[in-house]
């Protein structure tokens, strides 16, 4: 039997070039080799402030995501969170096992509360139990995510073996597949790209004049600094961004350029807006078709989540006799 592979997104928004570099090539990479379920966590979505009349356009433009990228239905399923009970009733039994401290001591916990104090729920203090019954209703054994979801996967680790001694051996030790290119720098040279940073991403849907706009904004230096490219800060960030969607050559071209002292950073981030460009035309184009058949996209999700069910009702059945409940 092939390996199960689980990762989900939040629908905060659109995905951007981030988001694509990091997760969602990772999945790309996996769904030829393994059994995959991805998944739109909407559950995760509300534990923060959120517009409970958008929401369901946010799943619904991750989903459009997936499919332009590529996430091919007849190689992986696409689930909707909510859509699958089985989520919340394991991620309630599994509450049961865990100490509450170890969650309160979750450095995304310790975030989220400093980001909003006046919206410290349970949903949020919950939030890796329910991460953890994501992965484990599937026995997944490989989550395709970015290094901050590691204490997570911990987490999830953790659970596992806890049930696994208490209850008899069920649960697999999940391992977070490394995706390269995970982290892409933000645009505003300080830290990695992200949507609750303006100015620091550009958009997977963004066109070209755009692309050139939000680069255009990027901090540069007075450029007659040479030697070594810096290792923090917007030139390096540039430089991290050329690397990631040029060749050598270009790559090398400019590093020279700046070793010499004779770069021309519009020349630069012309060069790098166009390579951004390419890299998401083929995307964009997809993505419109998908857009306009709407049908066909109802029914692959139709598909996706009656094979979810399935699965995630096999390890239910399981787990409830286990803990002695039926
Ligand atoms: N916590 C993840 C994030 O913020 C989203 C997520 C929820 C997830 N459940 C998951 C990722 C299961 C991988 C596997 O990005």
């Amino acid at each position: 039997m092939k390996k199960r592979v689980y990762s989900g997104i939040r629908a905060t928004g659109r995905l951007h070039l981030g988001n694509y570099l990091g997760a969602v090539k990772g999945m790309l990479a996996l769904q030829d080799y393994y059994d995959c379920i991805f998944s739109v966590v909407d559950l995760h979505t509300i534990t923060v402030p959120y517009d409970p009349k958008t929401l369901k356009q946010s799943v619904r433009e991750i989903v459009l995501d997936y499919l332009a990228a590529g996430l091919d239905p007849q190689k992986c399923h696409l689930e909707i969170q909510s859509k699958v009970p089985q989520h919340t009733e394991l991620a309630y039994l599994l509450s049961t096992i865990y100490p509450v401290s170890r969650l309160e001591d979750l450095p995304t916990y310790k975030e989220k509360r400093a980001q909003y104090p006046k919206y410290v729920n349970m949903g949020l203090l919950y939030y890796p139990v329910l991460m953890a019954a994501d992965i484990l209703l599937y026995k997944a054994e490989v989550v395709p995510a970015g290094a901050d979801q590691e204490p997570h996967i911990e987490v999830t680790r953790e659970i596992a073996r806890k049930f696994n001694s208490m209850f008899g051996n069920t649960f697999p030790q999940t391992e977070r597949f490394e995706t390269e290119g995970q982290y892409v720098p933000a645009l505003t040279g300080q830290g990695k790209m992200s949507k609750s940073l303006e100015g620091s991403f550009i958009n997977l849907t963004d066109d070209l004049e755009t692309i050139r706009k939000r680069l255009a904004s990027a901090p540069t230096d007075s450029g007659t600094l040479s030697g070594q490219i810096p290792k923090e800060g917007g030139v390096a960030n540039l430089f991290m961004l050329l690397k990631l969607f040029e060749s050598d050559s270009v790559y090398n071209k400019f590093e020279q350029d700046y070793r010499e002292g004779k770069i021309r950073y519009s020349e630069m981030k012309n060069v790098l807006a166009e390579a951004i460009y390419n890299e998401l035309k083929p995307f964009q184009e997809k993505r419109m078709e998908f857009k306009e058949n709407s049908e066909l996209v109802d029914s692959i999700l139709d598909t996706s989540l009656a094979e979810c069910h399935r699965m995630s009702e096999e390890t239910m059945r399981e787990v409830r006799e286990k803990m002695g409940l039926r």
